[in-house]
């Protein structure tokens, strides 16, 4: 019996770790051990997650919360250095690129224990986004990459990564997408409680560290909303991070708007609302695949996306926030955006088994790092 320690933290690595976790438990030559970092703790970003995906609960728990990126990083790091000697497994699993991805693979690869990279090899070619930093390092440090795409792919081979450390897998969220669409719209009563019919809504969602802490581009984003709001209800389940800093430089402001804004949400009620919106507009990495899963328009507020086939197959368009009419202007058009069929760029929807089964073969070789 090999052991694989997972690190996770964040909400969109729980949606990732679930399906692998289950392949993992039909697996019996592999025995997986879970790490919450305590990234994301609040229950509606955390613990419903783990009810609704059926991911068993964390093994441990490090309860480190948020911070400065270095504390953060730094002191998740710490704790993880002491499970890794006492654990002592024979795989660190990273999802992503959030600071938890990185402290995992910072932690490990001192200690010598090979790293396996789910969703390897996306770049934004923007340094000034956390992930981007994240994932090069979680990539650089990792001996099994795990693909999502062939862009990704490309970009490995483009900086050097040899054949032999890089696994297409396709993307473990198509996988989610698919394994929960049909309990979601069993489960979730999202639309009845929030007074809504399919079609009649667009689902806007926004946390990213360059649009919440670019106040000029918060303050686009939201006067766009509002505007947009006359066109068809706007609404926006708002991440903490949002809020927050949507309290502290335009004070009295979120009171006062008319879009509908409610809590963060479980997964079930998210892809529903997805799956039966008009539109969407995000810049979450995840929501954007998410629509392009769907088959539902959706336009990115940022200035480049990781996910670029999603804007090839004309699902997607990117409307850097730069100013509130551009924003306005696009979505009113976006209303009628009607994309291509694709030809599976995310997978067939098998990238946790294949996952599973590459971990089976690599786990037993020697594993260079
Ligand atoms: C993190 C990831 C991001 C991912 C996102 C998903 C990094 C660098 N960023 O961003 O890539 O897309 O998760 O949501 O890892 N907060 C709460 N309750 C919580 C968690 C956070 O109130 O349960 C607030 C805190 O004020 C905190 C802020 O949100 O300072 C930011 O949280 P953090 O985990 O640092 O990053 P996210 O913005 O969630």
């Amino acid at each position: 019996m090999k052991k694989i320690m997972t690190v996770l933290g964040a909400r969109p690595q729980f949606v990732k770790a679930s399906v692998v976790s289950r392949a993992l438990r039909e697996e019996a030559s592999l025995d997986e051990v879970v790490v919450h970092t305590g990234q994301h703790y609040d229950a509606n970003l955390s613990q419903v997650f783990f009810d609704e995906l059926e991911i068993p609960s964390p093994n441990f728990h490090l309860g480190i919360g948020s911070g400065p990126h270095g504390k953060q990083t730094g002191e998740m790091m710490i704790k993880l250095e002491e499970l890794l000697l006492s654990e002592k497994p024979d795989l660190l699993l990273i999802y992503g690129d959030t600071n938890s991805t990185l402290a995992g693979a910072l932690a490990a690869s001192k200690l010598h224990i090979p790293i396996a990279h789910v969703e390897a090899g996306l770049r934004s070619y923007n340094r000034r986004m956390p992930e981007e930093v994240n994932r090069i390092l979680a990539d650089q440090l990792s001996s099994l990459l795990f693909t999502p795409t062939l862009q990704a792919v490309q970009n490995l081979r483009q900086e050097g990564y040899a054949d032999s450390r890089i696994v297409e897998v396709g993307d473990v969220m198509y996988d989610a997408a698919l394994y929960y669409l049909e309990k979601a719209l069993h489960k979730s009563k999202i639309l009845e409680q929030l007074n809504h019919r399919p079609k009649d809504y667009i689902l806007a969602t926004i946390h990213r560290a360059e649009n919440t802490n670019e106040i000029l581009r918060l303050k686009n984003i939201f006067t766009a909303l509002e505007r947009i709001n006359r066109l068809k209800g706007v609404i926006l389940p708002l991440h903490p991070r949002t809020r927050h800093l949507l309290e502290q430089h335009f004070p009295g402001w979120i009171s006062r708007l008319s879009i509908h804004i409610i809590e963060p949400i479980g997964f079930f009620d998210m892809i529903l609302l997805e799956k039966q919106a008009a539109l969407i507009i995000t810049d979450s990495g995840g929501v954007q695949k998410e629509a392009f899963f769907y088959q539902i328009p959706c336009l990115t507020l940022r200035d480049q996306t990781e996910w670029v086939e999603t804007v090839e197959f004309g699902w997607n368009k990117l409307v850097p926030p730069i100013d509130a009419d551009t924003i306005y202007e696009e979505a009113q058009k976006a209303l009628n955006m009607q994309g291509q069929a694709s030809n599976y760029p995310y997978g067939k929807g098998n990238a946790s088994q294949l996952i599973v089964q590459n971990l089976k073969e690599n786990i037993h070789a020697h594993l260079d790092h």
